[in-house]
């Protein structure tokens, strides 16, 4: 999570150099992102917000945390709701936090200082590969003569992380090392909170496994940590369990974000973070940029703000929608009339705008944010000819490979490494 800091810059002056070495492989840079990871909201109607995503879509509670909110002055303390002293952690997997919920009004005075004051998206993250290639695109990142904001680690969700600032100063993280939450439910202890680091971290640091040990030896009772409680009675047989709604959610993304300037914008994401452009899209002289980091048809699209007004949306909002897949096609028609049911209203986005789907749909959120619903995204394989085989003799093998076209592709490694 974002706390309070002062934004760096430096002037442009960094070298790309002819690759960068990780993990044995030769890539354009020290990094790879691997996957969207998650995504935070500024809330203007926090307590809707939770019933909508919480009690709605069935996301859930990994920790709340009244850390950020506590450093605002005592007078606009005094005018938060009890739900707007804290930040909301939620999942719908195993990884701590995957959608976090800040009240607006603490987000503007913790951004007053970075200029980010007034956004309506808190941060947008990607799953880097390691610890290192964290800390080495980091400085790689700086060398450029991009905008950084911070690096360090969090609580809670214990992810080591930079954030930076992308060419319309949305917020930006490169993550590696989320806490998995396991078959319990429960989140780290409240005491572990303390290895928060607000700098660029020494590498190598300990595993988690270490710190765990460490934690158990001194005292630290591990089970006091936020446990949730199921939500509601179970009523809905789904897939031969009973539910407690008719549907899971099992994926996040893609993320859709409004930018004044998309040629700006695109450059900043291919160039800087590594993406590929998957497609162009254009609706009624609106256009827009479909981009991938692996296989997916794209995890991220930008679209011409232009384009807000005449989707009607409203003013305030840096994206216009954040994903979330269903886990079958039976479902996502059952989520939707579920959360109509709940009083939800759907909207038709039109189609052109939204390909790699076959069916997709959007409903808004009480703050006005589009949720796009849908089971199945296209996976867009390699198109390069197969690699040549080596098998075998893996001490006469190179220290260092060029990397394929779909390097890192498919199924992604979540936690920490140890
Ligand atoms: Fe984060």
């Amino acid at each position: 999570m974002t706390t309070a800091s002062r934004a760096e810059t430096q002037p442009v002056g960094g070298a790309e150099g002819d690759g960068c070495e990780v993990g044995g492989v030769r890539l354009p840079r020290p990094f790879k992102i691997r996957r969207f990871g998650h995504f935070g909201y500024n809330c203007e109607h926090i307590d809707e917000m939770l019933d909508f995503y919480v009690g709605g879509l069935g996301l859930i509670i990994s920790d709340q945390s009244g850390t950020m909110p506590a450093r605002l002055p005592a007078d606009q303390q005094a005018n938060l709701t009890p739900n707007e002293k804290l930040l909301h952690f939620t999942r719908f997997g195993s990884d701590h936090h995957q959608l976090v919920f800040i009240s607006q009004q603490v987000w503007d005075w913790v951004g007053r200082d970075n200029g980010s004051a007034g956004a309506s998206i808190n941060q947008i993250t990607w799953q880097v590969g390691s610890l290192a290639e964290v800390v080495n695109g980091s400085e790689w990142i700086w060398g450029r003569g991009e905008r950084l904001l911070r690096s360090g680690r969090d609580m809670p969700g214990s992810n080591w992380h930079t954030y930076l600032f992308d060419t319309e100063g949305h917020i930006n993280e490169l993550f590696y090392g989320m806490e998995q939450i396991g078959w319990d439910g429960l989140s780290k202890p409240r005491e572990l909170w303390t290895g928060v680091l607000n700098e660029r971290p020494e590498l190598p640091q300990p595993s988690e496994t270490r710190e765990v040990d460490l934690a158990r030896r001194t005292g630290i009772e591990l089970t006091s940590g936020h446990q949730p409680t199921p939500d509601g009675a179970a009523a809905y047989p789904v897939d031969g369990i009973v539910m407690t709604r008719p549907f899971k959610i099992v994926g996040i993304g893609p993320v859709s974000i409004f930018v004044d300037d998309l040629e700006r914008a695109t450059g900043f994401y291919r160039d800087v973070l590594g993406f590929n452009v998957r497609a162009q899209v254009s609706w009624d002289a609106h256009h827009g940029v479909l981009l991938s980091s692996g296989t997916e048809h794209h995890s991220l699209a930008l679209y011409e703000t232009g384009l807000r007004a005449a989707l009607d949306l409203p003013t305030r909002l840096d994206s216009m929608a954040l994903g979330f897949r269903l886990a079958n096609y039976r479902q996502l028609r059952a989520a939707v009339q579920f959360m109509k049911d709940r009083g939800a209203e759907e909207l038709s986005i039109p189609a052109e705008l939204v390909p790699g789907f076959d069916y997709v749909t959007h409903l808004r959120d009480p703050d006005g944010n589009l949720v796009q619903l849908y089971y199945y995204q296209r996976e867009c394989g390699p198109t390069d000819p197969d690699p040549q085989t080596i098998s075998g003799g893996a001490a006469q093998w190179p220290e260092l490979i060029d990397a394929p076209q779909d390097v890192y592709g498919g199924q992604q490694y979540f936690g920490p490494w140890e």
